[in-house]
């Protein structure tokens, strides 16, 4: 008997306060009209830290609503993972905390490093489990507050990112047409420094002389950035494709990372997708990193605009670097 993963939930979690573009003129140079039309973003959400709201919080918030949509307890969840590059704590994780906090008490859990493409490395991981038979359900997060992280000083990375978490519930299932078909996950470290935090917790400790703040902060090589998005995210959506011997017309609907409007510009007329069939937020959030690819699907998928049954393709690229695809039949 073959065993599939089926998503039977999704959910997002986002912080109260909204950050305009507007705001960043007042303590850097920059315009609304330039990140609008360099970028796509016009605002983005922002975690008050001071008032409980942090990764945890955004995870917590995103994997009820999960919970709530796929109609289980939290006790039938088998495994948790989370996908993030700002972890609410290093020990215990993200994903044991959140455990504790949903009362998953029958799931094991861990965090998962991947940058933006952390929610998708999670979703083949547990898809992994789950067609062994090792396990009947998953919950899969996305969930980054890179507000903790960005230097707000560098108008080239403050103004692109935001904070959020996304999630999805996979369970098993005997039917494939209702399934994750096919996922590809890639990674290149030699490209590691275009888009990095150099500094953990084990390259300079911050009791060190040398330690300096800036090292734990963002750091991209913008326009190298853009160009392996566009080009690694069209080559690991042909590559779901072709494992699923598929052409791009048989594909219901496209979601894309959200970094740049103008990224996704590229890959859907490279790729000759037609604009109503992909979801766009990245106005409303900026990049959410790990968070980006469950938000949409939720979005889509609670607008109506992908139903049960439709074939949906997603990809990602994320600092490390790291990118990939996978399909799905709702
Ligand atoms: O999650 C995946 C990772 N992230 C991405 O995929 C992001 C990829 N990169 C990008 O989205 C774009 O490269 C950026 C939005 C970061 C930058 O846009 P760009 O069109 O590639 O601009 P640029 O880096 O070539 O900079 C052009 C100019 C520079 O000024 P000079 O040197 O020409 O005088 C920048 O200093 O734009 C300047 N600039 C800004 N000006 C006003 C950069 N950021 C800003 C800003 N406001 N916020």
């Amino acid at each position: 008997m073959s065993y599939y993963s089926k998503i039977i939930g999704t959910g997002k979690g986002l912080p109260e306060k909204i950050m305009t573009n507007k705001e960043f003129e007042s303590f850097i140079e920059t315009s609304d009209e330039w990140i609008r039309t360099r970028t796509g973003i016009s605002q983005r959400h922002i975690a008050n830290t001071e008032k409980g709201e942090s990764t945890l919080s955004l995870a917590r918030l995103a994997s009820l609503n999960a919970l709530e949509k796929a109609a289980i307890s939290a006790q039938d969840i088998d495994l948790i993972i989370v996908g993030t590059v700002t972890p609410e704590s290093v020990m215990p994780t993200t994903a044991n905390s959140l455990q504790r906090d949903l009362g998953a008490v029958n799931a094991f859990s861990f965090d998962l490093q991947a940058a933006c493409s952390g929610f998708l490395y999670g979703l083949s991981i547990a898809d992994q489990y789950i067609r062994s038979g090792t396990i009947k359900t998953a919950l899969v997060v996305g969930a980054e507050t890179l507000s903790t992280l960005v230097d707000w000083q560098n108008r080239s990375t403050c103004v692109l990112f935001g904070d959020a978490a996304g999630a999805a519930i996979l369970t098993r299932s005997e039917d494939r047409s209702h399934s994750i078909l096919s996922t590809r996950v890639y990674s290149d470290g030699t490209r590691g420094d275009l888009l990095k935090i150099p500094h953990g917790y084990a390259a300079c400790p911050p009791w060190r002389a040398d330690y300096s703040p800036s090292e734990h902060k963002i750091k991209m090589q913008g326009s190298e950035i853009f160009k392996l998005a566009v080009r690694n995210m069209i080559d690991a959506s042909m590559k779901v494709l072709e494992d699923n011997h598929l052409k791009i017309e048989e594909v219901d609907f496209f979601i894309f990372h959200q970094a740049n409007i103008r990224i996704i510009e590229m890959c859907v007329k490279t790729l000759n997708v037609p604009a109503n069939k992909t979801w766009l937020n990245v106005d409303k959030y900026g990049n959410t990193s790990a968070a980006t690819l469950p938000i949409c699907l939720d979005e889509a998928w609670r607008a109506g605009a992908i139903k049960s049954g439709d074939k949906v393709l997603m990809t990602t690229f994320g600092g490390g670097i790291t990118w990939g695809a996978t399909l799905i039949q709702l």
